[in-house]
Parts: C-alpha cells; sequence; structure tokens
C-alpha cells in the first residue's frame, strides 16, 4: 500500500494536532512520534525516507537511494544532509554528501569506516523498505553560478560522492567546458563510482578522467597532482577527499595565491599536532563542579567524554550543534576556523573547540 504523507491528513487533524491545547501533542516531535508509530513514513515536522534501492559500488561501499516524504525540499548537487541513526537509545547524526543530482530521490554512499560503528551499522541494518530521518539539504559546496570554462575535480575516497553529482549536474546542463577529474582511491577495486565515471567519460568530450591508487602511486599530493594536471593554476578546483590530503592541497593554493580558486568540503576536523604532555587544562562544569581535563588539541568533547562525562552529542564535526553548550568563562579555539574567543557567557560547539584556558561550561 503507498504509504500516506501527513500533508494528506484533513486540514483540521493537522490543525488540532498543533493545537497548543493538546499538550503532549503540542510538541511536533511528539507528534512525529505517535504518528511514526501508525505509519513510519508520517511526520509533520521531520523528513523521513523510504530506502528503494541499495546498491554495492566497492567491497565496503554502499549507496542507498531514498525516496523522502513531502518535506525533503530537494538539494542542489553537492550539497549533503544528516542521516539519523539509533543505537542503544543513543541518537547519532552524521554528514554524509548527496551523491546523485536527481533532486526527486536523495542517494548517499557510505563506505564502511573501520572501527567506526556507525557506519558498520548502516550497512548491516538499512535494507530496501527501511525508513530514515534526515535533515533536509545544507551546504555550500556547490558548482559557481557562473560555470567556469576550465575546472579541477578531485576527489579521493569517499570524497568522490559529492563531486559525482556536481558531474551529473554539469552533463544535465550540456556543459562543453573542459573538465579534468582525478578520482584517487587505494587501489582500481576501491575505487568508488569507477564504472559511472568511465560511462560519462567515454561519451562526453568535456570530461577527462585521471586515477590515482595511492597502493601503487603513493598518497595524493599538492606536487603530485600539479605534475599530473600542469595547468590546474587555470582551472577552479572543487576537492574533497581525507584531511591530509586537503591540508597538502590548501597549503599549497595558499603559498602560490591561489585560494581563491580553490572550493572544498570538509568533513571532520582539519589533522591535528600531538598534544604534548603536561599541557592539560581544567574544565570546570557548572552546576555540577565535576571536573575534566583538555589537552590544547583535543575537543572539548573527546575531553570530556575521556573525563566521564556524557554531552549530548551527534555529528560531531561542527554541523549539527547537539552539543552547544554555553561557556561561562575562558578562552577557546574553534579548530575548524582557528578563531580564538575569550568571550564570557557565549555558546560554544563542544566538538569543535578546543581550549586555550582553564574553562567553566555550563554542562
Ligand atoms: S556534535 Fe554536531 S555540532 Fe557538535
Amino acid at each position: 500500500m503507498r504509504p500516506l504523507l501527513p500533508e494528506m491528513l484533513p486540514a483540521e487533524i493537522k490543525r488540532t494536532l498543533r493545537s497548543p491545547w493538546l499538550h503532549p501533542l503540542n510538541d511536533l516531535q511528539a507528534v512525529d512520534e505517535l504518528l511514526e508509530r501508525v505509519n513510519p513514513m508520517w511526520a509533520l515536522g521531520r523528513i523521513r525516507a523510504r530506502v528503494i534501492e541499495v546498491r554495492s559500488e566497492t567491497p565496503d561501499t554502499k549507496t542507498f537511494v531514498l525516496k523522502p516524504n513531502a518535506r525533503w525540499a530537494g538539494h542542489v548537487a553537492g550539497q549533503h544532509c544528516l542521516i539519523e541513526m539509533e543505537t542503544e537509545g543513543v541518537r547519532q547524526r552524521r554528514a554524509f554528501s548527496l551523491s546523485s543530482a536527481d533532486s526527486r530521490h536523495c542517494s548517499f554512499t557510505v563506505r564502511r569506516q573501520p572501527g567506526d560503528g556507525v557506519t558498520a551499522r548502516m550497512h548491516a541494518r538499512i535494507r530496501v523498505g527501511s525508513v530514515l530521518t534526515l535533515s533536509s539539504a545544507r551546504g555550500g559546496f556547490v558548482l559557481p553560478a557562473q560555470r567556469p570554462e576550465r575546472l579541477l575535480m578531485l576527489g579521493i575516497g569517499s570524497g568522490v560522492t559529492p563531486l559525482m553529482a556536481m558531474l551529473e549536474q554539469l552533463h544535465a546542463e550540456g556543459y562543453s567546458g573542459d573538465i579534468v577529474f582525478v578520482h584517487g582511491s587505494r587501489t582500481a577495486g576501491d575505487a568508488i563510482f569507477a564504472a559511472r565515471l568511465s560511462a560519462l567519460a567515454a561519451h562526453w568530450p568535456a570530461l577527462k578522467c585521471l586515477s590515482h591508487f595511492s597502493a601503487t602511486h603513493g598518497h595524493a599530493t599538492f606536487e603530485s597532482i600539479a605534475a599530473r594536471v600542469p595547468d590546474y593554476a587555470q582551472r577552479h578546483t572543487l576537492m574533497c577527499g581525507p584531511g591530509g590530503f586537503m591540508q597538502c592541497l590548501i597549503e599549497g593554493y595558499a603559498e602560490r595565491g591561489l585560494s581563491a580558486q580553490l572550493q572544498y568540503e570538509r568533513f571532520g576536523l582539519p589533522p591535528r599536532r600531538a598534544t604534548a604532555p603536561g599541557e592539560a587544562l581544567q574544565v570546570r562544569c557548572g552546576p555540577s563542579e565535576r571536573l575534566f581535563e583538555a589537552g590544547p588539541q583535543q575537543s572539548l568533547l573527546e575531553a570530556a567524554e575521556a573525563g566521564g562525562l556524557s554531552p549530548k552529542h551527534g555529528c560531531r564535526i561542527g554541523i549539527c550543534r547537539s552539543c552547544q553548550c554555553r561557556k561561562k568563562s575562558g578562552s577557546v579555539e574553534n579548530l575548524l576556523s582557528g578563531a580564538r574567543s575569550d568571550a564570557p557567557d557565549e555558546l560554544i560547539q563542544l566538538c569543535i573547540s578546543a581550549a586555550r584556558s582553564d574553562l567553566e561550561l555550563d554542562l
């Protein structure tokens, strides 16, 4: 049977469900939790999506294709969304790039990370028919509105996913410029979307694909990219990949005064220096007065967990804001931007903030 959408509920019922007099139904989340028991696709406030296809891309990578409910407003190629997974009562949200330009459906592609429980559980549990909760599409890693004549796309490992969506978008538009796509993976067998990319390149003169296999060529670096794409300085560059690779490219472009033409998506914190021993700072949590120690290269979320606390969190990479908390005093550094702040009584995100002095948190 085709699932009913909340939009199909009669207006009076929707109005009644939203009534402030109906406690606890005035809380949209509570309403959604009730509706979900009747039909997992029903929701007034959340985006729910049914999995309609699961594809194996490589031995450890799967693509999940979803049909979202009417709350999904579509996406622009290159954007990502947060997928919610509940494990042992803990709700976690992870950001995944949308791997196709098709905006009616959404698909995301997940590599099973060693030691990462969330991706392993996604591979094991998500099947055709499963219903997931996701955020709306977000993020500014999208093609420039004025399409550049020459593009360089650097997609290493699962970083290829947003670039694949952008390529599909350009192909659909009939882009006739010049794209060099560097596709990096450990071996040929690990290359995500290898068949899709060769099929596109076979019929589309604008696209030239270059493979980089780290098992034989070593890790991709600024120098190795510059050697294979000598006119890189004339190309608008879009990049997504592991933190170390991206940092090396960011620095290479900055040293040559080319930062403005480099556009990238970072899912995770930039590589950090090892913490020197003896540098730990004290964090005091009010009103419990609990104390924990934080190293200068450690996020406050990691430090709090190491200190036996369990702060609320989701994505752990600064996107969902679940870990937001009030800093009452002290100095912190934003690990993504490097910005430092000493202001009292400000909201910080624990997962992307590190202590730069002893701190007092409302945790
Ligand atoms: S856990 Fe998502 S922003 Fe910190």
